[in-house]
């Protein structure tokens, strides 16, 4: 451990200021919503969907109003494959909020790639944007939060998949595996300031390679005939952000699908 100003996390000592990457759209809109109806202010980030980002930041808005009079909102654009941009929107959401405590590390890269296409190249797309990206968004937080003398949390979303392993989306998983192995070491090492904590989703959302009904019936595939609803996975979201004594682990809240084998990735079921 390194030696800090802080001698111990304090809740009361992060800023209830979270930046949500990948919010425009899907599960980082659900965790973004989430959090605005609990009173935090929230950063939300967007690549490309800029008018999605729009209508998030207008729901925010508007359940924000409800939960805290203060509550602020506002969106930014960035490329997270690119690290400048990484280190551009973490000044720009200091400087638009002052300060900020949270991280939600959602933005994600899916690619099909298998262990006979896999090369450097998407090795490369995966690791940028969903390992090196919450890396070096967490750094900023835990310089942030060092300079104000406050702490700060950050949650990194995996997958139920690192627990139940199967070699489709070899580069995806790679950079997943990678992320959760990185959620030990910064937790070690950003501790007492900085928790870090994970939450592995199961199937929660349809990808482009699944019908509606092919999709239903995967997402009864697990021990509770359900799997995750993006409800209860941006609950656990903000019960990692609040609770104070969880650090360096991961909640899986999956409906227990890591606990069945699945020989392949639920996109490829489909059609085996
Ligand atoms: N959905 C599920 O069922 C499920 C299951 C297990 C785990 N998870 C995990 O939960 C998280 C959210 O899942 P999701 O399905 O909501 O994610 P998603 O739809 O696959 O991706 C979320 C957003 O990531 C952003 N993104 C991708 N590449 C980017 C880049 N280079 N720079 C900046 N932003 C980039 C995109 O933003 P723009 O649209 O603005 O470009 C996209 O809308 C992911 O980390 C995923 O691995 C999800």
């Amino acid at each position: 451990m390194q030696t800090h100003t802080n001698t111990r996390f304090t809740a009361s000592l992060v800023p209830r200021v979270a930046l949500v990457t990948g919010a425009a759209t899907r599960l980082g809109r659900d965790i973004a919503l989430a959090l605005a109806g609990s009173g935090w202010s929230v950063a939300i980030h967007y690549r490309n969907s800029a008018e999605q980002a729009q209508q998030t930041l207008a729901d925010c808005m508007a359940l924000g109003a409800q939960a805290h009079p203060h509550a602020r909102f506002h969106s930014f654009q960035a490329d997270l494959s690119d690290a400048t941009q990484c280190a551009d929107l973490a000044k720009q959401v200091s400087t638009h909020f002052g300060s900020w405590g949270a991280l939600v590390n959602s933005a994600s890269v899916f690619e099909h790639d298998s262990a006979s296409s896999a090369s450097t190249d998407s090795a490369a797309l995966h690791w940028h944007t969903n390992t090196m990206a919450p890396v070096l968004l967490t750094q900023a937080l835990y310089a942030h939060a060092q300079q104000h003398k406050a702490c700060a949390v950050a949650v990194n979303m995996l997958d139920q998949k690192l627990w139940n392993m199967n070699p489709d989306f070899f580069s995806y998983t790679l950079s997943k595996a990678a992320l959760e192995t990185a959620t030990t070491m910064l937790a070690q090492a950003l501790a007492p300031t900085m928790r870090v904590v994970g939450v592995a989703p199961g199937l929660t959302l349809t990808s482009h390679m699944l019908t509606d009904a092919q999709f239903q019936a995967l997402h009864k595939l697990s021990p509770l005939g359900q799997s995750s609803t993006p409800q209860d996975v941006a609950a656990t979201v903000l019960f990692a952000l609040s609770n104070a004594s969880i650090t360096g682990t991961t909640l899986l809240v999956d409906g227990g699908q890591h606990l069945q084998k699945f020989d392949r990735d639920f996109s490829l079921m489909a059609s085996t």
